[in-house]
C-alpha cells in the first residue's frame, strides 16, 4: 500500500480516538485510561515507524537545505513523546490529566496537519508510485516490532533508532504482559 495512505489512515485512528477522549465523560475514570492506552500505544508505533522508516527516506532525496520540515517533524515527535510518557503515569483522576491530554491532542493535531499538507506535498513531488509504494510495505514491516510506548530519549534517527527500537519494542511487550498478568491476580484475589 501507498505509504502516505498507509500514513493517513493512522493519522484517521488516532483523531478518531481523540475525539472519543473529548466527548468521554470528564467523570469516567475508566473510558479516560483506556483511552489514553491506545493513543499512547498507536502514537508511539506511528512515530517510530515514521522515525524508521519514511523521514530517513525523505531526508535521503533532499539537500541539506530542504530538510527543515523532516527536522521540525522529529522536535514535534519529541515533545509529544515527552507529553505521552508523562500521561502514562498519570491517573485519569488527577487533575491535571485532561489539561496535558488536551495540550497532546492540540499539538499531534497541528503535526499532523503539517504532514499531511506540507510533508506529504513534497513527498509526493520526490517519489515515484511504485516508491511510494515500496516505502509502505516497509512502514507495515517496521510497525510489527515498533515500541508500544513513548522512549523520548531513545535516538530517533538511523542507525541507532533501528538498533535501540527492537529492544525498546520487547521491553514494552513485556511491561504491557507482565501488567495484564498482575491485573488478572489482583482481580482474582479481590
Ligand atoms: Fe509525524
Ligand atoms: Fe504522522
Amino acid at each position: 500500500m501507498n505509504v502516505l495512505t498507509l500514513l493517513k489512515q493512522d493519522h484517521n485512528n488516532v483523531e478518531e480516538l481523540f475525539r472519543r477522549f473529548e466527548t468521554a465523560r470528564p467523570d469516567d475514570a475508566s473510558e479516560l485510561g483506556r483511552v489514553r492506552d491506545l493513543v499512547v500505544e498507536q502514537l508511539s508505533k506511528h512515530a517510530t515507524v515514521e522515525e524508521q522508516v519514511f523521514y530517513p527516506a525523505i531526508r535521503a532525496r533532499l539537500g541539506k537545505d530542504e530538510e527543515f520540515d523532516v527536522l521540525e517533524a522529529l522536535e514535534e515527535h519529541h515533545l509529544v513523546k515527552l507529553a505521552m510518557s508523562e500521561l502514562q503515569k498519570l491517573a485519569p483522576t488527577n487533575d491535571r490529566f485532561r489539561a496535558k491530554m488536551t495540550v497532546l491532542i492540540e499539538n499531534v493535531r497541528h503535526h499532523v496537519e503539517e504532514e499531511e499538507n506540507d510533508l506529504f506535498k513534497q513527498v509526493r513531488d520526490i517519489f515515484s508510485v511504485e516508491e511510494l509504494n515500496q516505502l509502505g510495505e516497509r512502514v507495515d514491516q517496521a510497525k510489527e516490532a515498533a515500541p508500544t510506548r513513548p522512549h523520548p530519549f531513545v535516538p530517533d534517527t538511523p542507525p541507532f533508532n533501528i538498533l535501540v527500537g527492537v529492544p525498546a519494542a520487547l521491553f514494552d511487550r513485556i511491561l504491557t504482559v507482565g501488567r495484564q498478568v498482575i491485573g488478572r491476580l489482583v482481580k482474582a484475589r479481590s
